[in-house]
Parts: C-alpha cells; sequence; structure tokens
C-alpha cells in the first residue's frame, strides 16, 4: 500500500513538473493568442457542438474575431494552431517536408496502409507525386480519360429512372472511373463488390480508432483486409503478364510495374487503395454539392443547361464529348470553382512542425500541429464579397479570375497539392454535361448542407429525376 502511495505520489509529482514547466516554456515563447482549453480534452466539445449549426466556419468566425486570423487552440488531444491567412496558409504548404511534416493517426496508416502517397515522405514522396500528377495530367485526360469519363457517366445514368440518391449515384461513378484508371477495369460485380468492402473501409477513417470499442473500426481493419485480399492477385497476374509477354497497359498498375523502383506487391496495393480513397469522396461530393447550389439557383442552373445545349448541337446525336467541347464549357468553370470555394470537402490541411517555428511574429513550438483552413479563407468576405453566397458569376470579374493561389486553394499547393486535380475538373465538367442535357430534376426531399465531420448534405441529395425528352415541368 506503501509503495502504491509513493508510487502515485511520484506521478502527480512528474506530472505537475511537467505542467509547470510547459506553462513557464508557453510563457517565453511568444504563441499566438487562444486559449488551449480544458486540460485533455481543450476545445474539442466546443468545436463539436458548434458545428451543429448551418454555419459553415463557426469555430473559426468565432475565434477570428476575438484573436484574429491565427490563433492557438487544444483539439483532439493537440495543442494546434490554426491560421485563415492566406499568406501563412502558403508558407505552412510550401514548407512540407521541411519545417512541416505530414502527421495521420496511427489509425489512418493502418486502414491506408504504410505505402500509401499521404504517408510517404522524402524522395520517394516526391517521385510518386510526381508519377500520380503525370496520371492525371491534361495529355492523359485528352487521351483517353476524358472519354473513359463520358462512357462511363453515361452507363450509370443509364440506369436513373424516378428517384435517386444523387451522393450514392456519384460515389459508384467516381470508383468505377478510378477503378478504370487504375486497373482499367470496367464495371461488373467484382468492381462493385470491391466498393462494397472500400466503403467500410472509409467508414473506419470517422471512427473511434480502437478494434476493442468501434465496432465500425473493426470492420474497416477486416474489409481492408478484403481489398488487400482482392487487389493482389491482380497485382501478381499483371506482374506475370508483364515478365512474360511485356504487356504494358496504359493504367497507373502499368505505369508502377514498369518504374524502376521495383516495387512489391504490397507497395502497389497500399499505393492503389490511397488513390482511390484521395479521389473518392472528395469527388463525389463535389458533384453532388454543385446539383445542390444549381438546384437552389434556377438561374445558373438555366445559364449552364443553355451552355451545355450548345455543346449538344455541334455534335452529332449520342456522339461522345470531344476535348474541344470540355474547353468549351466556361460557364461550367465558374460553376465548378464556385462549387469548390463554397463548400471544399477538404476544409483545411493539418501538418505537424519539426522545428520551432516563427509566424508573423508568432512562435509555434517543435511538434505542435497546424491547420491550414482553407475553408476559413474562402468564405471570408475580406477576400470574397459576398463570400457566403453561391455566386458562379463572380468568376467571370477579372477580381476574381485573377485571384492569387493562396487565397484560393481547394486543392493544397506545395509539394502536396493534389495530383487529381485536373481529372477531378475534367469528370465534375462531364458529369454536369451530362445531367443538364439528360435529365430534368426537383428535390425529393428537403436536404440540407452539413460542415461537420466532412462537408456534405444531409440526406446524400434525394431526387426526382426525369429524362429531358419526358419531362416540360420539372426545374
Ligand atoms: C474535388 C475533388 C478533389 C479535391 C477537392 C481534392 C483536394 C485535395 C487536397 C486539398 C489535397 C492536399 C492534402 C494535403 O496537402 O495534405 C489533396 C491531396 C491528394 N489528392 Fe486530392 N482532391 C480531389 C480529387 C482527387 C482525385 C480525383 C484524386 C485521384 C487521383 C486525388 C488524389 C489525391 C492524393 C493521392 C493526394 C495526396 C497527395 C500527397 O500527399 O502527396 N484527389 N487533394
Amino acid at each position: 500500500m506503501y509503495s502504491f502511495l509513493s508510487l502515485l505520489f511520484s506521478f502527480a509529482a512528474i506530472a505537475g513538473g511537467l505542467i509547470l514547466f510547459r506553462r513557464w516554456r508557453y510563457r517565453r515563447l511568444n504563441l499566438p493568442p487562444g486559449s488551449l482549453g480544458l486540460p485533455f480534452i481543450g476545445e474539442t466539445l466546443q468545436l463539436i457542438s458548434l458545428y451543429k449549426t448551418d454555419n459553415p466556419e463557426p469555430f473559426m468566425d468565432e475565434r477570428m474575431k476575438r484573436y484574429g486570423p491565427i490563433f492557438m487552440t487544444h483539439v483532439f488531444g493537440e495543442a494546434t494552431v490554426f491560421s485563415a491567412d492566406p499568406d501563412t496558409n502558403r508558407f505552412i504548404l510550401a514548407n512540407e517536408g521541411k519545417l512541416f511534416e505530414i502527421s495521420y493517426p496511427g489509425s489512418i496508416s493502418n486502414l491506408l496502409g504504410k505505402h500509401s502517397l499521404l504517408l510517404m515522405k522524402g524522395n520517394l514522396h516526391k517521385r510518386m507525386h510526381s508519377m500520380t500528377m503525370s496520371f492525371a495530367s491534361s495529355t492523359i485526360l485528352k487521351d483517353h480519360l476524358l472519354a473513359d469519363a463520358d462512357r462511363l457517366i453515361q452507363l450509370s445514368m443509364d440506369s436513373w429512372s424516378n428517384r435517386v440518391l444523387l451522393l450514392e449515384q456519384a460515389k459508384k461513378i467516381t470508383f468505377d472511373l478510378t477503378t478504370k484508371q487504375l486497373m482499367s477495369f470496367d464495371p461488373d460485380e467484382w468492381t462493385e463488390s470491391l466498393r462494397k468492402h472500400y466503403v467500410l473501409v472509409i467508414e473506419g477513417f470517422f471512427a473511434i480508432p480502437f478494434t476493442l470499442f468501434s465496432t465500425t473500426y473493426r470492420r474497416a481493419i477486416k474489409a481492408r483486409t478484403k481489398v488487400v485480399e482482392a487487389l493482389t492477385p491482380v497485382v501478381r497476374e499483371r506482374r506475370k503478364r508483364s515478365e512474360i509477354d511485356g504487356e504494358r497497359k496504359k493504367d497507373m498498375l502499368g505505369a508502377m510495374l514498369a518504374s524502376g523502383d521495383q516495387f512489391s506487391d504490397d507497395e502497389i496495393v497500399d499505393f492503389l487503395l490511397a488513390l482511390i480513397v484521395g479521389g473518392y469522396e472528395t469527388t463525389s461530393t463535389i458533384m453532388t454539392l454543385a446539383i445542390k447550389f444549381l438546384t437552389d439557383t434556377p438561374l445558373a442552373l438555366a445559364q449552364l443547361k443553355e451552355e451545355h445545349d450548345q455543346i449538344r448541337s455541334r455534335s452529332k446525336p449520342g456522339a461522345p464529348l470531344e476535348w474541344a467541347d470540355y474547353k468549351s464549357m466556361i460557364f461550367t468553370q465558374c460553376v465548378v470553382n464556385e462549387t469548390l470555394r463554397m463548400a471544399n470537402i477538404i476544409g483545411g490541411i493539418f501538418r505537424r512542425t519539426t522545428t520551432d517555428i516563427n509566424i508573423n511574429g508568432y512562435t509555434i513550438p517543435k511538434g505542435w500541429k497546424v491547420f491550414a483552413s482553407l475553408r476559413a479563407v474562402h468564405l471570408n468576405p475580406d477576400h470574397f464579397k459576398d463570400a457566403r453566397t453561391f455566386n458562379p458569376w463572380r468568376w467571370q470579374n477579372k477580381s476574381e479570375t485573377t485571384v492569387p493561389g493562396n487565397v484560393y486553394a481547394p486543392f493544397g499547393g506545395g509539394p502536396r497539392l493534389c495530383p487529381g486535380y485536373e481529372l477531378a475538373r475534367v469528370v465534375l465538367s462531364v458529369f454536369l454535361h451530362r445531367i443538364v442535357t439528360t435529365f430534368s430534376w426537383v428535390p425529393a426531399e428537403e436536404d440540407k448542407l452539413v460542415f461537420f465531420p466532412t462537408t456534405r448534405t444531409q440526406k446524400r441529395l434525394p431526387l426526382i429525376v426525369k429524362r429531358r425528352e419526358e419531362s416540360s415541368h420539372c426545374i
């Protein structure tokens, strides 16, 4: 009993000493303004409860008013400096790998696999990032990705009738497209079963990361094993064929097998899985949100329809979209920009400092987290007039079209700039083309935007759709 009490006392003394040392150190450092909140939980509960409102940025708004665009807080177990300052955000993103580095919890790495691009660092990251960029570049988009996207989007829309849950449809389209791009698979039962496992993996990202307590996380880990079991034979077979017959398909898997890096099967599987993660939720959510904003803004929808009807009127009936058609979608790009500005699913980017850093006269200690909020900048009236209104026409103004890259950065920046940014724009434009030229729709139920833990519509956007030739009274 005595030794237990003395152990307890020693622990308390060490913990107390550490807290005092931390306070003394923080007082000497010139930390950004803000509050670290309660011990251990910090301001996490305030953050979660504030996001239950309709306001897209309540936590940032409240603190920016009090402290300015750079402030400190303590959320999800760690002291974190939040930035809604465009120059600071650019500094954080540009110095990835030097003053800052990515920092994902171990639970995410268990789900993604340690060879994923999102978790790679250093030279290997640089090489693989540029290989991925070249795989979604405009040359490849022009060469075959645009045509693949057009064909798969139409194929998926062929089955739409009466009521559709738009987010679910958008997810299926995005997944089918990604498996085509990565492994040259057309949608079939195998890809659909892969998608079902994969959806469970994604659910694990938002679960409590303990297999003992969380069924969702446990299920996600099992589903990851199933995805790996499904992809490994595909990689093995393709490797065999490329070694024996010299086969080289024009997809990501082909590029990895042909690269001089001699990747193992496990490395390739992790890498492919993470690419699906990067594009799946993001692109499908943006497709859904674009339709939500357009449905709520009939003038914009009418103008978009006119642009796409004109493209159709220039082509033969049933003709596929050409690169020149894509390049003529001027108003569409305004809609895409504005949707990404208003409701980017990636609201901001976490990094960890690798050394003490001086920003705007403040010190951010080594090992602290920083959060570069992209959305808080996008929604700031100092940078965009009537910032919280969906107004695609703003992108026709000179002031907005020349907006600096640090102010408008839906795809991030620096060494981890989203490698799928061009692909996402093309896919979204083709999707808008096919939906507005094929269908009219009305909302099947009231639905609204929610922003936490990710941006989405609450009910996955249920719509009643009608083929345009059949309908005369929908929007
Ligand atoms: C509207 C759609 C998309 C949005 C808004 C988006 C946004 C972003 C952002 C902000 C980042 C930077 C993350 C960071 O710095 O830590 C990122 C990274 C990434 N994105 Fe996207 N993305 C989209 C579509 C795609 C697509 C279609 C792909 C598929 C190729 C993709 C693959 C990735 C990957 C692999 C990374 C990690 C890059 C790295 O760590 O080097 N994304 N994305």
